[in-house]
């Protein structure tokens, strides 16, 4: 295990979704209820940028065709999109978030 700052904490108000890097990975980041969830920030349908998708519950709806994937799993829910997205461990430091890729 190798966790990586990406962001802190104040960045990423409850419900709404963050890009970030990490070991040269874009990553999409998301605080669910004060929860931190990363997943791939690219959807496997045209690539959108999942961190601009709207975030509901513990779902994110792509932005650009609305296939809809679990925040907790990376798995995907509904078409167009046919597959998940990878899932990264992210854990709390103080104020830091820190994903591990
Ligand atoms: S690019 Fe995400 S559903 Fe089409």
């Amino acid at each position: 295990m190798a966790f990586t700052k990406v962001a802190t904490v104040q960045e990423i108000p409850v419900g709404r979704g963050k890009a970030v890097q990490a070991k040269g990975k874009q990553l999409a980041l998301f605080n669910v209820g004060g929860t931190f969830y990363a997943i791939d920030d690219s959807c496997p349908h045209r690539g959108a940028p999942l961190s601009q998708g709207q975030v509901a519950g513990s779902e994110v709806v792509c932005p650009w065709h609305s296939a809809r994937f679990d925040l907790k799993t990376g798995a995907f829910l509904s078409p167009p999109a046919r597959s998940g997205v990878a899932c990264y461990p992210v854990q709390v430091v103080g104020d830091e978030v820190q994903v591990d890729v």
